[in-house]
């Protein structure tokens, strides 16, 4: 059978934390014997993913995601499973797997803070041996698509969040990595800049055709740049397939937005509520939350008496359903404690 491009088998990490008692005579005490409290953050995980897939990995905070990139960036080992990425064992931290991928996460600047950007990059070229005529090519695309020619000689400190980011992407990218890890790369970004990095992402893997795996808080990225959606939680995946099968499967409403020519009586608007829950209202304007079989009862029998300005039907918002996707797995992960005595 060929191997997937990344390839994960039962990948399970726990961490061991020094677990601090109080009072004082407890720290007395743990100088001599430390307590260890163990934390699996990754509970055995199976995932394959195909050359030039652009997967989004989603989950709640403290699900297991950013461990799950470390594993395969080879930061962390893992306490047992297998991982292979083209081929490599991550954390086996062989050279040429090293030159074959790369790791952005939000939250951590790889840049040297006080330098700008360009000497960050001449060292990336120098660690990664990159030759002086592709890495000119490679930096001038890249700089050129997220329109930072003017500020490669600013020390990085004195750039904005948004366009530190996008240095961080272009020092990643420099050495041409085949894979690609984003961790959170919009955290903390402003709509402008967070729809920046999404065109300039959507555009390079198109053109490149590399496979990206990312995770990230906000939905419109996901929306925007994602087919394949992977949910993680509890370190587990609870939840591997398109993202139009997720907004199927968790839920069965729609909303329905009608714009009437007149205002909206008491009556109608009681009425109106027969057929589902009021979600929005502003005159003569009225969002419903309505079951998707209930929608076509309820348009003929509101069209046949009123009058319609504007009519749209749209599945409730990404945020709501993921929402309730994690909502739904605390739910049975808190049973599962219960019936496991644990509680
Ligand atoms: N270095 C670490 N030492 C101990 N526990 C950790 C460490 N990193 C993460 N954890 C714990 O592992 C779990 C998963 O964390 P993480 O992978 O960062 O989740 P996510 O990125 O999905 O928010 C959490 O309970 C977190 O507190
Ligand atoms: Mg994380």
């Amino acid at each position: 059978m060929p191997m997937a491009l990344i390839e994960l088998h039962n990948l399970q990490k726990t961490y061991r934390v020094y677990h601090k008692k109080e009072g004082l005579r407890a720290s007395i005490k743990g100088l001599f014997k430390r307590t260890y409290k163990e934390v699996q953050a990754v509970k055995g995980i199976d995932l394959q993913v195909e050359q030039g897939e652009f997967v989004a990995f989603l989950g709640p905070n403290g699900a297991g995601k950013t461990t799950t990139l470390k594993l395969l960036s080879g930061v962390i080992h893992p306490t047992s499973g297998t991982a292979t990425v083209m081929g490599h064992t991550p954390w086996h931290r062989e050279n040429d797997y090293r030159r074959r991928f790369a790791l952005v996460m939000g939250q951590k600047n790889q840049l040297w803070w006080d330098l700008p950007a360009q000497e960050s990059f001449r060292l990336h070229q120098q660690i990664y041996g990159i030759e002086p005529e592709a890495f000119q090519q490679t930096h001038d695309e890249l700089t050129d698509l997220l329109g930072l020619r003017d500020l490669l000689s600013q020390p990085v400190r004195e750039l904005s969040l948004g366009e530190r980011m996008k240095m961080e992407l272009t020092a990643a990218l420099l050495h041409n990595p085949e894979v690609l890890f984003l961790d959170e790369p919009t955290i903390g970004l402003d709509v402008v800049a967070q729809h920046n990095i999404q065109q300039f992402l959507k555009y390079y893997q198109e053109k490149r055709k590399i496979t990206i795996l990312l995770t990230s808080h906000y939905m419109k990225d996901v929306a925007a740049l994602c087919k394949r959606v992977v949910i993680i939680a509890n370190g587990q995946i609870q939840y591997d397939g398109s993202l139009s099968g997720i907004i199927d499967e968790t839920t069965n409403r729609k909303l329905v937005t009608l714009q009437f020519a007149d205002p909206i009586s008491d009556s109608l608007l009681s009425s109106l509520q027969r057929f589902g829950t009021l979600v929005h209202l502003e005159e003569p304007r009225v969002t419903l939350g309505v079951t998707r079989d209930d929608v076509p009862a309820m348009l003929t029998s509101i069209l046949d008496a009123h009058d319609i300005d504007d009519l749209i039907v749209e599945e409730p918002p990404l945020e709501e359903v993921i929402a309730e996707v994690f909502a739904r797995v605390a739910e049975t992960s808190s049973t599962q404690r219960d019936e496991d005595g644990v509680a």
